[in-house]
């Protein structure tokens, strides 16, 4: 709660004009990220990109002759954190619109509230489905899991896997959506899923479902979490002697997955959103900008993703003329083609976008890019 102090010279009115003038200064935009807790590194990426572009678009003047004014809640990773930090920015803020989640369970904990406001949301990278089918204020700048597990699918076909396990984490939406699209296209391909475990977030443990898919005898494992967890069992696959193949989507990327995987995350494949090497020039010169910006750390797909997401707003803004929420709404649904770093982003009538994703390796320790799959 914010006390504020009357100066005892200036009457009344004159304090309430001068609040005014300063509410008017700038356009107050929300982020829920988590910034702290088991996926900080998510939340710190996604901030770290989203910031980048609040100040570049400030640098250049800002939209509608203001300034923006990023205000960022942390959730610390926390399931039932979200909502109440979206409630916060909206009530107490009175933000234009929200920037986030980043994470699918987390965004669904958000969506509601946004939609029930009528505030514009944005999510850079839930890929889940049901994010945006919470209602008409919901969009997001990313492709989404149907998408993304039919990449992974035609991916293990390709390799000729025919006999894939699945270890899905239950009290994850997106963990949960990912595996059953890709379970849709593998089988449908021709794959068989020779054993389909599941386990829960925080987890630390998972020799008894390891154990169990070594025992169905499989060319390769589906592993749709996120990297903490992804790190963990490719080092207990190994300590077991499964010495196949690892593979999953976007939730593995995070330089965190190299340092707690370490050699036991050698050779595993995952779907990301971008590359970083991409030598598209407006893909290395956020790249430069973000390493400048930020200690020399090269931006994953979740930064890029935020870059991308506060762009995104601010050109609806701008074709909006204004900050008011059904025309901000209906801009943003109208976008079109809208170049950013991790391509062109266009919403469709889901309020979705259409991108490519791009498919990784692990190499001597990095990050390796194998190839890019056209939507
Ligand atoms: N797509 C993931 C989700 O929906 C979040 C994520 C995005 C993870 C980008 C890593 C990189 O939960």
């Amino acid at each position: 709660m914010r006390i504020l102090r009357r100066p005892h010279s200036l009457p009344p009115f004159f304090l309430l004009l001068a609040l005014g003038a300063f509410a008017q200064d700038t356009i107050k935009v929300g982020e829920v990220a988590s910034l702290t807790g088991k996926e900080a590194s998510f939340g710190q990426s996604s901030h770290k990109g989203t910031l980048l572009a609040i100040e570049h678009l400030n640098t250049a003047g800002g939209v509608l002759g203001k300034k923006f004014d990023l205000v960022t809640e942390d959730n610390q990773s926390k399931a039932g954190e979200s909502a109440t930090a979206a409630r916060k920015l909206l009530s107490r803020d009175k933000v234009v619109a929200l920037l986030g989640e980043v994470a699918s369970s987390r965004s669904l904990e958000i969506a509601p509230v946004a939609q029930a406001a009528k505030i514009p949301m944005i999510s850079p990278a839930s890929t889940n489905s049901t994010v945006t089918e919470t209602g008409s204020y919901i969009f997001r700048v990313c492709f989404i899991d149907p998408f993304q597990g039919t990449v992974m699918a035609k991916f293990a076909l390709k390799r000729g896997w025919k006999k894939v396990a699945t270890l899905i984490s239950v009290s994850s939406a997106y963990s949960v959506g990912l595996g059953k699209y890709f379970k849709e296209t593998y089988t449908t391909g021709g794959g068989a899923l020779a054993a389909e475990r599941t386990y829960v977030e925080s987890d630390k443990d998972f020799k008894a479902q390891l154990t169990a898919i070594k025992a169905a005898g499989v060319d390769a494992i589906f592993v749709p979490g996120y990297y903490n967890e992804c790190a963990l069992i490719s080092k207990q696959a190994r300590e077991l002697g499964l010495t196949v193949p690892l593979f999953g989507g976007d939730g593995w990327e995070s330089t965190a997955l190299l340092e707690i995987g370490g050699t036991a995350v050698e050779g595993v494949f995952f779907s990301t959103h971008y590359s970083s090497e991409d030598a598209a020039p407006a893909v290395q010169a956020f790249v430069q900008a973000f390493k400048t910006r930020w200690n020399g750390e090269t931006p994953d797909a979740m930064a890029a993703l935020g870059y991308d997401s506060a762009l995104v707003l601010a050109d609806a803004m701008k074709r909006a003329g204004t900050a008011d929420a059904v025309k901000l709404r209906d801009a943003l649904a109208a976008t079109k083609d809208f170049p950013g770093v991790t391509g062109k982003t266009s919403i469709d009538a889901q309020r979705n976008a259409t991108k490519a994703a791009a498919i990784f390796t692990v190499k001597n320790g990095k990050f390796a890019f194998v190839e890019s799959i056209a939507p």
